[in-house]
């Protein structure tokens, strides 16, 4: 494992990306990590980038233990300036920020019989990379020679001469670093000698015998699971190590897409036997919802709706339970212990942040209230993986390849693309208008090109005419994006005859909706959602 340092750069994650990407396991921790605390030890280390100056007054720092451990390290940007900082170097701020691509000449070296350093085998005498950074290295720590630099940087890379401690200017883990993945590669596979096992088929297994370990021969796990990709795999998972000792439920809210709960049914209980139980409560989350028009509001209510539904079955799975221990004794099932949670990668790294667990946290994402009501343990079985990661663990676990490729949907469903209140017709209307569009995109095949698509109800009226009569309905807005990460995203530029189709469709079969309009807002400074 290759434990990489987080100095706050945004580009701290990428770094685990590329290693995981060369099939090496590779964790992020806080830079404040104390190297004793750790129950294991890194084949090697990486230090991050960070927005800060190592001058800062409250620049992050990394435990000195580091440099005695032993391993190789390698420092990138503002991690190269921490060795300079940390081991007798010196740093000064540039003229000027740069940003964007420069050329690194290799420095030849006089070392071990190779003229070029371990870091750059093979890549060549000057390599592309990006750069950005406010600050640069202005004097070598002790001990350390040169091996490459660029117009602009007399110590663009960095090698101790006998300690396997490497520092870099630039950021190869960005994809404008053209061969920033090999540098990487020759640090983790070369120079640390990391062994390349982190692949999906190892993943899976060694999470269903963790998952048995804690669950031991008995224990009983339930989760809810919403049609969407990340639920499903974590249900199909748990399925896999605990059979039916798993139990999944889905709640209908009354606002989920056209068919959902049938499809999601049939999918898992059906195709791929996961133990499910469908509650309709969707009057009841209707009700709720009546002639409320806040966004927040409405989030609210569907929240609290779903904690209420979620806790009355758990309570008679419960009841269940402990009728079936009276009857059978020592041969009954054994007591829910556990909650399962889809929880990725990015949540878990948002929430280690050297700065503490950042603000910015989606309240959807808090199942607080259900943990401490109910009183179980959580089970997160997906914690250390990327989306794409989930999605090929998905396609192992032979999910149907239109459900490991779907398009994120928010938990509050339609409430909150229907603009003003949510009624029974309202969501009928946009059901129809969203399956309409989802269908059209689908037959162009440009559904994996777009990363969200979902179509709006506005709650304004426009005059059209029919025949040769004059309307006077309501619009529906399309929205789709193309987006990395969702933090931003730009609208999806659409061949004019597909915007045409669905136009044509949406006006002519939705009764109630006499005009079609495109979103062509970016992020920021609009959302992905419209409230
Ligand atoms: P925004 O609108 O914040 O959306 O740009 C970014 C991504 O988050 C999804 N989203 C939500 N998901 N509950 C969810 O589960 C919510 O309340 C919620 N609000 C937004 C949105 O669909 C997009 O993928």
């Amino acid at each position: 494992t290759i434990l990489i340092l987080d100095f706050g750069s945004q580009y701290s994650h990428l770094i685990t990306r590329r290693c995981r990407e060369l099939n090496v396991y590779a964790e992020l921790m806080p830079c404040t990590q104390k190297l004793k605390d750790l129950k294991w030890t890194p084949k090697g280390i990486i230090l991050s980038g960070s927005p800060y100056s190592v001058y800062d007054n409250d620049a992050p720092h990394v435990d000195p233990d580091v440099f005695e451990l032993g391993v190789p390290i390698l420092g990138i940007c503002y991690g190269l300036q921490e060795l300079a900082w940390q081991l007798g170097g010196t740093v000064a701020n540039c003229d000027h920020r740069e940003y964007g691509f420069a050329q690194v000449q290799i420095n030849k070296i006089d070392k071990g019989g190779s003229s070029v350093n371990a870091l750059f085998e093979g890549l060549g005498d000057d390599l592309q990379v990006w750069m950005s950074h406010g600050d640069q290295l202005s004097g070598l720590p002790t001990g350390f020679q040169v091996i490459g630099h660029t117009k602009t940087a007399p110590f663009a890379a960095i090698v101790h001469d006998s300690k396997p401690i490497y520092g870099i200017q630039f950021h190869p883990e960005v994809t404008h670093s053209p061969r920033g993945k090999e540098v990487i590669g020759r640090f983790v596979l070369n120079i640390c000698g990391c062994k390349t096992d982190w692949t999906m088929e190892e993943f899976i297994g060694k999470e269903i015998k963790r998952i048995r370990e804690i669950c031991g021969p008995k224990g009983r796990v339930i989760g809810a699971v919403s049609g969407g990709v990340d639920s499903t795999v974590a249900a199909k998972l748990m399925h896999e190590a605990i059979g039916d000792r798993f139990h999944a439920i889905m709640v209908d809210n009354g606002v989920l897409r056209m068919n959902e709960a049938k499809q999601v049914n049939e999918m898992l209980n059906k195709d791929l036997g996961v133990n499910l139980t469908v509650v309709d409560a969707s009057d009841l989350f209707l009700s709720r919802l009546d002639g409320v028009e806040d966004p927040e509001k409405k989030r609210k209510i569907i929240g609290n709706t779903f904690i209420n539904i979620f806790e009355e079955q758990a309570a008679k799975l419960e009841a269940e339970a402990e009728q079936e221990e009276k009857e059978l004794g020592a041969e009954a099932k054994g007591k829910i212990e556990w909650l399962l949670q889809g929880t990725l990668y990015p949540d878990v790294i948002e929430s280690i942040s050297f700065k503490g667990p950042s603000a910015t946290i989606k309240t959807h994402h808090n199942v607080g209230g259900l943990l401490a009501d109910m009183k179980l343990k959580l089970i997160e079985p997906l914690r250390e993986l990327f989306k794409d990661e989930v999605r090929a663990l998905g396609r192992l676990l032979s999910i149907p390849a239109p459900l490991v490729q779907r398009h994120p949907f928010p938990g509050p469903g339609l409430a909150i693309r229907i603009l003003g209140p949510v009624t029974r017709e309202q969501v009928k209307i946009l059901q129809h208008a969203d399956s309409i569009y989802i269908e059209e995109i689908r037959a162009a095949n440009l559904y994996n090109e777009i990363s969200q698509a979902f179509a709006v109800l506005l709650p304004v009226k426009a005059v059209g005419v029919m025949g040769d009569k004059r309307t006077y309905e309501q619009v529906i807005a399309l929205r789709a994006v193309q987006s990395e990460d969702f933090m931003t995203a730009d609208w999806y530029v659409f061949p004019p005859e597909v915007l045409r189709r669905i136009s044509s469709r949406i006006t002519n079969e939705v009764s109630g909706i006499n005009r079609v309009t495109y979103d062509i807002s970016s992020k920021p400074p609009g959302t992905v959602e419209w409230l």
